[in-house]
């Protein structure tokens, strides 16, 4: 596939907008990023909402990169909407200057790996976060848009379903399988398999 140039847009203007942006490699472009309003403090210029964009630029032109993220009870969907409004246009795959990402390792498109985060020979889908300084060992497979939290550590040949959420700091024993629309609260501890998609807190324990 034919990659537009490294001229970026991102969809959003929060607080994850703007840490992408630090996160950016030197040799990339950002645009500016769409959003319901400007967002004061972003460095880059607002190019209006999601419509107008779509209306001013071709998907040829520039690459996207998906700038929500979640706060509080995570709706696991929220970048998935906004993702599926443009289907045909290109993601950018982001790799932080410190981030390791190993040579066997598999990213797919849209994905974001922040800051000294560490993908050691693993496979992950499309538009998945590895936040800051999150640990994602061998073999771990992970689906589409799953958002791992800052810190969060996921031992070797762990399997999490597309769309799920692991909470900042939390660990994942080895070998583990998460369902597709989980999420695993901040510093959880899953030692077992979770059979039933819901939200998991300290010990496993199911809270929603
Ligand atoms: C798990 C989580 C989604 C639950 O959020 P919520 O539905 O709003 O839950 P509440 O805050 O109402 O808490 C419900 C109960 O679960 C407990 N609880 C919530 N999160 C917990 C956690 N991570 N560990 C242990 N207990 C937790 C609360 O103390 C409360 O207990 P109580 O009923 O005995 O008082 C949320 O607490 C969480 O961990 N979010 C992840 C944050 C994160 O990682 N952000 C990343 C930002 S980059």
């Amino acid at each position: 596939m034919t990659q537009p140039d490294n001229t970026i847009v991102l969809l959003g203007g929060g607080g994850h907008a703007l840490s992408l942006l630090e996160a950016m490699p030197a040799a990339v472009a950002v645009k500016g990023y769409t959003a319901p309003e400007p967002s004061p403090g972003m460095p880059v210029r607002w190019l209006g909402i999601d419509k107008d964009f779509r209306e001013l630029y071709t998907p040829g032109e520039v690459r996207l990169l998906c700038a929500f993220v979640y706060g509080g009870r995570p709706d696991l969907e929220l970048r998935r909407r906004i993702i599926g409004e443009y289907a045909g246009w290109h993601f950018y795959t982001l790799v932080a200057p410190t981030a390791t990402v190993t040579r066997f390792s598999r990213l797919g498109e849209g994905t974001e790996v922040m800051h000294r985060a560490v993908v050691n020979r693993a496979t992950l889908g499309r538009h998945c976060v590895v936040n800051t300084g999150a640990v994602v060992e061998h073999d771990c497979r992970i689906a589409d848009n799953v958002f791992i939290g800052p810190g969060a550590v996921l031992g070797g040949e762990v399997s999490v379903g597309a769309d799920s959420f692991i909470g900042l700091g939390a660990m994942v024993r080895n070998g583990v399988s998460i369902p597709p629309g989980t999420v695993v609260g901040m510093g959880a501890v899953i030692t077992s398999d979770i059979s039933e998609p819901g939200v998991y807190v300290g010990h496993g324990r199911r809270i929603g």
